[in-house]
């Protein structure tokens, strides 16, 4: 009988399919060919890896950009009051996104402190915001002394629950921030539904979702203002950075304003003296440069994730215990700026989320948990004890605000979540068979975990 060759790629292909008995049915296996045993053998149990290589990294930089920015740094030209820069990064981001206006600033953590200011947010206020997101989404909302009141999150969609936003809004509730998490679009319909019902103002947290799009419209112009991040691991980096959108020119006037120390801009009324309020939160010149030249690889490298990330959804469906994320009503385009699925450890013979994780690491896919329990994080406490709180509220909505605080849905969520970073992503078709054959493996050797 002539032998017959396999891959490593083979051999873990007809692992996945439970055929791996019969390929095997063979005497003699010449040289260089890996042994399957070691193959089907776990790595993280001394196994061979699945995914022996490299990822692709993150920043990737653009060498044509540098003489740009060489020039702008020996003009002396580094902030937005005397160059140019600035403002042409904001032209050009509003028409990516779709918006009339867009204003540039330091952060995403900036764009939210001032979206919320224009929006009318002021102590002693409430404001809706998700749970399941990045920190600074409710920090900010401490920040203009006021409640973050958590909406419990829907675990199939990772996003928050539009059904649990009515229950949560109190008279003193201004404003809703909905959190487009890792790129996956809100369901906005029901979001502004509920706002205009109820006179409120919507602040997109789109910090993670550049590009990404609800009935075809990009996330950031579905409510009243939206914020988005250019810190560095972002789809659109550099190193730090961020912006509002709007199609309401007369918001984005404002945000102007308050971003740049209270100085009156377009439609607002100038006058003798400071007339407004403000902080310094501007973009410097060498950050619009630099996000002017990712921006040319943006589109491209979202339709790469896209792809994979529908490629890997077919595909992880497949494998018991393990349930790739639910588009939102609406959601037309995610961006992914993490790839999330749930990990269901009762198929996995009880194998705990972080030794599955551990078990994926060692084969070569590097993945982590997603966002914790932050509902329930020290800081939280920190202010709702601390002498301004207990000024502004009373110790009743206080006390209530504390027995509300019970977010089932999100509590699965953090004890379920499992993510891929961005860039893994921007990976080859055979990248991504190489994490469905990591998680594979892991299930069929559940038993030996
Ligand atoms: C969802 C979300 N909101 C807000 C922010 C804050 O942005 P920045 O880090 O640019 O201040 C981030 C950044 O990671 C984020 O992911």
């Amino acid at each position: 009988m002539k032998p017959r060759k396999f891959t490593r790629r083979q051999v873990l292909t007809a692992t996945s399919a439970g055929i791996l008995g019969s390929m095997l049915n063979f005497s003699f296996r010449p040289f260089g060919i890996a042994d399957p045993a070691q193959i089907k053998k776990l790595a993280i149990n001394g196994g061979d890896k699945v995914h022996p290589g490299a990822w692709p990294s993150w920043p990737e930089w653009d060498q044509s950009a540098e003489q740009g920015i060489i020039e702008m740094f020996r003009s002396g030209r580094w902030w937005r009051g005397n160059g140019e820069h600035v403002a042409e990064f904001e032209k050009k981001y509003a028409a990516l996104m779709g918006a009339k206006r867009c204003l540039a600033t330091a952060s995403g953590t900036t764009a939210l402190l001032t979206a919320l200011k224009v929006a009318g947010v002021d102590a002693g206020d409430e404001v809706l915001v998700s749970p399941y997101t990045f920190i600074a989404s409710y920090n900010v909302i401490f920040a203009h002394r006021a409640l973050p009141v958590f909406v419990d999150s829907d675990p199939e969609t990772f996003l928050l629950n539009p059904k649990k936003i009515e229950e949560r809004i109190t008279e003193r509730t201004t404003a809703i921030v909905p959190v487009h998490i890792y790129g996956l679009p809100v369901d906005m319909d029901s979001v502004n539904k509920i706002a205009k019902s109820h006179n409120l103002m919507v602040v997109e947290d789109a910090c993670q979702a550049w590009l990404a799009e609800y009935r075809g419209k990009r996330a950031g112009t579905l409510g009243d203002l939206g914020c988005f991040s250019f810190q560095n691991s972002k789809h659109l980096p550099a190193g730090e950075g961020g912006a509002i959108i709007s199609n309401n020119e007369e918001m984005i006037d404002r945000c102007h304003a308050y971003h740049n120390c209270g100085r009156p801009y377009g439609s607002m009324k100038t006058g003798p003296g400071n007339m407004y309020n403000g902080l310094n939160y501007r973009m410097q010149q060498s950050q619009a440069l630099i996000l002017m030249s990712q921006m040319k690889r943006i589109e491209k490298d979202n339709d790469v994730r896209l792809s994979n990330a529908l490629y890997l959804d077919k595909k992880l469906k497949a494998i018991p215990g393990i349930i790739p994320y639910r588009a939102a009503e609406g959601a037309t385009r995610a961006v992914y700026h993490l790839y999330p699925f749930r990990y269901i450890k009762e198929e996995f013979n009880n194998v705990p989320r972080e030794k599955f994780i551990q078990a994926l690491n060692a084969e070569g896919i590097p993945c982590s948990t997603g966002y914790g329990k932050q509902n329930k994080d020290g800081l939280i406490e920190e202010q709702l004890t601390s002498k301004g709180y207990k000024r502004l509220f009373s110790e009743a909505r206080l006390d209530q605000w504390r027995e509300e605080n019970v977010l089932p849905g999100n509590d699965q969520l953090c004890d379920q979540a499992v993510t891929f970073y961005q860039s893994i992503l921007l990976g080859t078709k055979t990248d991504m068979d190489d994490i469905v054959n990591a998680i594979t493996k892991i299930y069929e050797n559940r038993a030996s975990l």
